[in-house]
């Protein structure tokens, strides 16, 4: 809470105070708060009555003078924005709260979340290169790939470029409420088969079988707008903040069908007279309308990274100082994270960060993929054992071909049988890289 919050809560209290000692008795103190309860009930029992569009929009806000009001979350004015913003500052400081707030309102009225499992198919990804001299970028080189590009389109030569083959037939399965660890050298292919599967993979390689998300293949929707790929590069403006950045990111990503989500919801809670926890009520009407719906998440997903510190701070690149490299990762991972229910692919978070912000950062991840039913694959490199602990299965990559897929409980007794033992003292995750480096 910031200081205009605390001096507004320290004035409440005092009002109450006076009141309680100015007319004696505990009993008043009770009867005040009862007052206050009552007003509410009674300003719920108006917004119940409103149709479901109407009420959708409309929130009951208590303002900093301590008088409820009911307000549009479409059309808020400077104050009530602000008071909003303070009403629902709590969701980025107590994450696994708000998460099972949130799966409680959705339960109660039955609502399924969806949820997403990917699977790969004989998937293979193939790289064609030039190598040697001819692979320099030099303006003779440029030249002749030009000509030769077009020659080869005509079939009139041979294709001299050599093939490099990243993935070998690779098959699996990601399911959803787990959190997935994909382990593996620098070179295994971890960035090929993350790219593969959110759908991004560039047009210069060469992809072969399948992808399915739930039974379709990638050419029935579009996998951007159900799989977010977080790049092991940071690219950033450096002129914009953090906020600006993260708050870009949102506007432009939208909020999916968060909007859908909160009308179904009030639908039925009129229809099975529920009573939704105003907490959690406010949070999800200002974040799926009205004008101020990016900045909500932008700052929810800010204290969830702990980027709050930094949030008016310019990105800053080589030339131009800003945010330190650790800060920036988690920039890169935020502007992902804005976007609501998707399938998470991330590569390489942790580079650059130590290891108790990864554990908190891949704990609250966790949390919503527990929670809410999410789908993730992580990529990180030397992970410490209290953060390996966090996941569920583990994929082990090792010179393009997967050597487990599978769950973590299993994954030593797997090793062991196969005559590589895992040595006292040892961290796991070390020892799965170890091994997938003595079997290339
Ligand atoms: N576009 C490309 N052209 C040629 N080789 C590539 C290309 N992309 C990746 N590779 C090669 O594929 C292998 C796997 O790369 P990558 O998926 O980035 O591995 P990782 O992320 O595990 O370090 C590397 O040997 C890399 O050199
Ligand atoms: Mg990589």
């Amino acid at each position: 809470m910031d200081d205009a919050g605390e001096i507004h809560a320290f004035g409440r209290s005092l009002r109450r105070e006076s009141s309680v000692w100015s007319r004696g008795g505990e009993e008043l103190f009770s009867r005040s708060s009862r007052d206050e309860d009552d007003e509410e009930a009674l300003r719920w029992a108006a917004l119940e009555k409103l149709p479901t569009y109407d009420r959708a929009r409309t929130a009951v806000l208590a303002m900093p003078e301590g008088e409820l009001k009911e307000v549009n979350v479409e059309k808020l004015g400077a104050q009530e924005k602000h008071a909003l913003l303070q009403r629902i500052a709590w969701v980025g400081d107590d994450h696994e709260r708000f998460l099972s707030k949130f799966k409680d309102r959705v339960d109660r009225v039955g609502i399924q979340l969806p949820t997403i499992e990917v699977r790969y198919d004989n998937l293979n990804v193939e790289a064609e290169a030039y190598v040697g001299s001819r692979g320099l970028p030099t303006i003779l080189n440029t030249y002749a790939n030009v000509l030769e590009g077009l020659a080869n389109a005509l079939h009139l030569t041979q294709n001299k470029k050599r093939k490099i083959s990243i993935l070998h037939n690779v098959s699996g399965i990601i399911k959803p409420h787990r959190m997935t660890l994909l382990l593996g050298p620098p070179g295994a292919g971890k960035t090929s088969l993350l790219l593969a599967l959110a759908g991004t993979l560039p047009s210069s390689l060469k992809m072969s079988g399948d992808i399915i998300y739930n039974g379709h293949t990638m050419d029935e929707f579009v996998p951007r707008r159900s799989a977010a790929y977080v790049s092991q590069h940071d690219l950033h403006m450096a002129e914009l903040t953090v906020r600006e950045t993260v708050n870009f990111s949102a506007k432009c990503q939208g909020i999916g069908h968060r909007f859908d989500l909160l009308m179904e919801l009030s639908r039925r809670e009129k229809e099975e007279n529920i009573k939704p926890d105003p907490e959690i009520d406010i949070y999800l009407k200002a974040a799926a309308t009205g004008e101020q719906k990016a900045e909500v998440v932008t700052n929810h997903i800010l204290k969830v990274l702990g980027l709050d510190i930094c949030a008016d701070t310019l990105v800053g690149n080589n030339m131009l100082r800003g945010i330190s490299g650790g800060q920036k990762k988690r920039v890169t991972t935020a502007e992902m994270l804005v976007t609501p229910g998707r399938a998470l692919f991330m590569d390489e978070i942790s580079t650059g960060l130590d290891s108790s912000t990864t554990f908190q950062i891949v704990n609250s991840i966790r949390q919503t993929i527990h929670i809410i039913g999410g789908t993730a694959v992580i990529a990180l490199l030397q992970p410490a054992p209290e953060t390996y602990e966090l996941f569920d299965d583990i994929i082990l990559l090792s010179d393009g071909q997967v050597v487990y897929n599978g769950p973590r409980e299993h994954v030593l007794e797997f090793f062991k049988s196969m005559g590589f033992k895992c040595p006292e003292r040892k961290g796991v995750a070390d020892f799965l890289q170890e091994v997938s480096v003595i079997n290339v």
